[in-house]
C-alpha cells in the first residue's frame, strides 16, 4: 500500500479497548495488567478438532506474514498499520469445520483483575464478535500477533486479535481466548448494546450513516483535514462479491 503508515506511537497510545477503560489513553496505561503469556485458545462447536490449544500450537505451522492494512473506526478516524499474523482461514481449515459451521464466534478474555474495565458494565462482557464463514475464510482476514515488526502490545490486543480490514474497527476483537464455529449468527457485544447503531455486518459504508453521525468522511490519524471514506474501506474489489444480492442498508 502506498499510503504512509500511522506512527507507531499513535497506534499504541490512541486505542479502543473498553476492558482497559473507555478513554483513548486508558488502554496504554492499563496494558501492564494483562498477562498475555502463557495463553491458550478454546476451540469449540462445529469442528472435528475442538480443545484448549496453547497459542504456539494454535499458530504453528503457519508462517507469519506482514500485512499493511487500513483500520477504519466507526468513530470516523482511521489508521494504516503494518500487522503481523496469519490468515484466519488457514487456522480454521486445520480445525476441520463440519458442514454445519456457518459462522465463527470470538470472545475476549474475561478477567476483571487483568481487564479492570470489566468491573463496570459498559458492555456485556466478555467482548464478543463474529463473522460469517466466508468472511472468516477470506484471505484478507488476519489473526494478528504483532504490529510494526514486534509482538502486539497489550493495548492493541495481545497476544492474539482479529483484523478485518473492510469492516469497522469494532469487528477486530482483541485478546481472543475462545473461537466457536456454529450454525447460527453469533451475538456480538456492540449489537447487543445498541442494535440500531451497530449491526452484525459492520462493513465500512460511506452511504450508511451511524444514527448519530455521518460515515462519509474520515480523519486519518495525523492528518489535519478529512478524506472521503471508501466503500469496504478500499477493499471492495476483494470483498464486495461476498455480499452480492444483499441489501447493505438493511444489513449494516
Ligand atoms: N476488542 C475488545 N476486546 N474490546 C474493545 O473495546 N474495541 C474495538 C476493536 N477491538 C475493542 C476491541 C474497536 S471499537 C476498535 S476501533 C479497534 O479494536 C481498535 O484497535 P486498535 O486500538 O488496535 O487501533
Amino acid at each position: 500500500m502506498d499510503e504512509p503508515q500511522t506512527p507507531e506511537s499513535d497506534a499504541t497510545t490512541y486505542n479502543n479497548f473498553y476492558e482497559m477503560g473507555t478513554g483513548k489513553g486508558d488502554p496504554a496505561r492499563n496494558a501492564h495488567l494483562l498477562r498475555s503469556e502463557p495463553w491458550s485458545v478454546t476451540v469449540e462447536g462445529e469442528v472435528a478438532r475442538p480443545g484448549v490449544i496453547p497459542l504456539e500450537d494454535f499458530l504453528r505451522p503457519h508462517p507469519l506474514e506482514e500485512r499493511i492494512y487500513r483500520l477504519r473506526c466507526v468513530e470516523a478516524w482511521s489508521m494504516v498499520i503494518p500487522w503481523v499474523g496469519i490468515p484466519l482461514g488457514d487456522v480454521i481449515r486445520r480445525l476441520e469445520p463440519t458442514s454445519k459451521a456457518k459462522y465463527v464466534a470470538f470472545e475476549t478474555l474475561l478477567d476483571p483483575e487483568q481487564l479492570p474495565g470489566q468491573k463496570r458494565r459498559v458492555l456485556d462482557w466478555p467482548y464478543r464478535e463474529g463473522l460469517r464463514m466466508d468472511e472468516a475464510m477470506n484471505p484478507l482476514t488476519l489473526l494478528a500477533v504483532g504490529m510494526y515488526g514486534r509482538t502486539l502490545p497489550g493495548q492493541n490486543g495481545a497476544p492474539l486479535r482479529l483484523v478485518v480490514p473492510w469492516k469497522y474497527g469494532f469487528k477486530s476483537i482483541k485478546s481472543i481466548v475462545r473461537i466457536r464455529l456454529q450454525e447460527e449468527e453469533p451475538a456480538t457485544s456492540w449489537n447487543l448494546s445498541a442494535p440500531r447503531e451497530y449491526g452484525f455486518y459492520a462493513n465500512v459504508n460511506p452511504e450508511v450513516s451511524h444514527p448519530r453521525w455521518s460515515q462519509a468522511r474520515e480523519r486519518r490519524i495525523g492528518d489535519w483535514s478529512k478524506r472521503p471514506t471508501l466503500p469496504f474501506n478500499g477493499y471492495a474489489e476483494q470483498v464486495a462479491g461476498l455480499y452480492a444480492g444483499m441489501d447493505l442498508r438493511r444489513n449494516f
